[in-house]
């Protein structure tokens, strides 16, 4: 059976990985970014291309709007890029300042606003995908559904999504919202597991401790929206990255995501994305290395997913839980 992903039924992409831009332009401090970051970013965005990554993955608050910056930057040099890729940014979450602390906010106001500044730093007219980034416990529907409405007709914003948002959450903004979500982007990984533990621990003790919504892969997945891992390499704890104080679970994961990429004569990052995207909910993994040798050594994972059997996703899932299934 071919499978097509959301967003390449809704027509907005069909890149299979999106580039996560959240490290671009230096840290989260108030230092200005350089022409080195600059020069990374662009390295970077090379890279993706490359590999046919065509998405990219952004968020006002990303390393305080200098990740938007520098991106604007790469498109300045490039102006014919901007309409051979795919830009997606997100909205809601204000960072601590002063006595003030994180926050979020689903305000009309503070929206518009929001995208505003997510255009002028990016120094584009629209936004391809536009997500509200964390759920708000303030939220009015009405409020979300004047903001997009106001962003639609503008043509600032061409599809709406949601990030680290449940089923119901999202049938409430729904109501009041006529677009239908494009994509739910939430952490999944070898590392992060409860978007699968949470399937096979119904009615069993240990899916008390299973912290993941309800049927919200099933409504995904019914809905047609499209489910973007963050975290997707699980910050390279299979690929590499020295893990000698993480639980013996997970090195033995490793050294087995290692042992298949040399079997396979692949790369273990492309076995980890492979193991997500076997998945039959077509997720989107959004990769966060910006190192551009490391982005090549996701390359293989389409191809990977495509070989991988029911057995070795089963031995990763059960080895990486590090418990048996019920
Ligand atoms: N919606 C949300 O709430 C949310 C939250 C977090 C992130 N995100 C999005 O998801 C994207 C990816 O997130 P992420 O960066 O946490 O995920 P990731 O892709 O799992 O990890 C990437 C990070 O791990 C490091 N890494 C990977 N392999 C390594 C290795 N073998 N050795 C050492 N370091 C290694 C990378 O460093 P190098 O750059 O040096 O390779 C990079 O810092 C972000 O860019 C952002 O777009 C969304």
């Amino acid at each position: 059976m071919t499978k097509v992903m959301p967003l390449a039924k809704r027509g907005i992409s069909n890149s299979r990985l999106a580039l996560g831009c959240m490290p671009f332009g230096g840290g989260w401090d108030a230092e200005p970014f350089t022409e080195q970051h600059v020069k990374e970013a662009e390295a970077a965005v090379e890279a993706a291309l490359s590999i046919g990554i065509t998405m990219f993955d952004h968020a006002d608050i990303y390393t305080k709007g200098k990740a938007e910056q520098v991106f604007g930057r790469v498109l300045q040099a490039r102006p014919d890029l901007r309409e051979q890729i795919v830009i997606q940014s997100k909205c809601g979450i204000q960072l601590g300042e002063g006595d003030l602390p994180g926050r979020f906010n689903f305000s009309k106001e503070h929206i518009l606003h929001s995208v505003d500044g997510n255009l002028e730093r990016l120094g584009i007219d629209y936004l391809d995908v536009l997500l509200l980034h964390r759920p708000d416990p303030l939220v009015e529907p009405e409020e979300v559904a004047e903001a997009f409405a106001k962003l639609k007709s503008s043509g600032k914003v061409r599809y709406f999504g949601v990030s680290n948002m449940s089923a119901s959450q999202i049938k409430f903004l729904q109501q009041a919202i006529p677009d239908s979500f494009a994509v739910n982007q939430l952490e999944m990984s070898l590392n992060h597991l409860h978007f699968v533990d949470h399937v096979v621990h119904v009615n069993q003790q240990a899916g008390t401790e299973v912290n993941f919504a309800e049927g919200l892969m099933e409504y995904c997945r019914t809905e047609d929206i499209q489910l973007q891992a963050w975290s997707p390499l699980a910050q390279g704890k299979f690929s590499g990255r020295d893990i000698k104080d993480e639980p013996k679970h997970i090195q033995q994961t490793a050294q087995l995501v290692q042992q298949m990429a040399a079997d396979k004569e692949t790369t273990a990052e492309a076995i980890v994305l492979g193991w997500l995207m076997y998945h039959p909910a077509m997720i989107q993994p959004i990769i966060g290395t910006s190192n551009p040798e490391r982005i090549k050594a996701c390359a293989d994972a389409e191809r990977q997913a495509s070989l991988m059997t029911r057995d070795e996703w089963y031995t990763l899932y059960v080895s990486a839980r590090g418990t048996l299934l019920p």
